[in-house]
């Protein structure tokens, strides 16, 4: 089993502008990210993110998707196929037998998610545009990882993709 973490972010590493708006996200991007969940079959996000992503049209794509919403609440999902897991590691034994789980925001998770060293690879498709406030890739903690580059695509002649590998201590 692989934990891929993927993302779309600014050059200087913002996943949303403050107001949650992420229109600065091209088609491309989208279309990429959409293939990597399908494929998968599953998808990992926090509470915030399910709120905003299952209001989005796109969002019908990921209609035989297995999501899994990590949060402390308790509340209704949209659909069966959407399951509430108390945390990270609990995510992952809820989507055992998958051969790839990709996980995907957002910053609070996304930091949950390395701290508890849970996260194989990371892929991020690098936007051309920079901003100052706004939601970060990883939520303000302490924690710290290696990576090696593993690869690099261009999406489109404008954004390009980074897809490193966590180097494990
Ligand atoms: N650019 C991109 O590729 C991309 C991708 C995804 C999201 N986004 C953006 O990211 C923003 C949302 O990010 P965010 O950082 O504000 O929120 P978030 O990470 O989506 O959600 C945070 C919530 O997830 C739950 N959670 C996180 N870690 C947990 C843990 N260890 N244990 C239990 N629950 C945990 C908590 O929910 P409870 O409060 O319910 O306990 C927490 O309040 C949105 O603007 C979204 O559009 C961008």
């Amino acid at each position: 089993m692989k934990v891929i973490l993927y993302m779309a972010m600014t050059v200087n590493g913002m996943i949303a502008r403050e107001n949650d708006d992420t229109n600065f996200i091209s088609k491309e991007e989208w279309d990429s990210y959409s293939a990597a969940v399908r494929k998968a079959g599953n998808l990992v996000i926090g509470h915030r993110t399910y709120n905003i992503l299952t209001k989005q049209p796109e969002f019908k794509e990921f209609e035989k998707v297995k999501l899994v919403i990590v949060s402390r609440k308790k509340f209704e999902t949209l659909a069966s196929n959407h399951i509430i897991s108390k945390s990270p590691k609990n995510s992952l034994k809820l989507l055992k037998g998958f051969g790839t789980i990709v996980v995907a925001g957002g910053g609070i998770l996304n930091t949950s998610f390395m701290k508890a060293g849970l996260v194989d690879e990371i892929y991020l498709d690098v936007e051309p545009v920079v901003f100052g406030r706004g939601i970060r890739l990883f939520s303000e903690e302490d924690f710290e990882a290696k990576l090696k580059l593993i690869g690099t695509k261009k999406i489109y002649k404008n954004e390009i993709q980074l897809h490193y590998k966590v180097i494990r201590r």
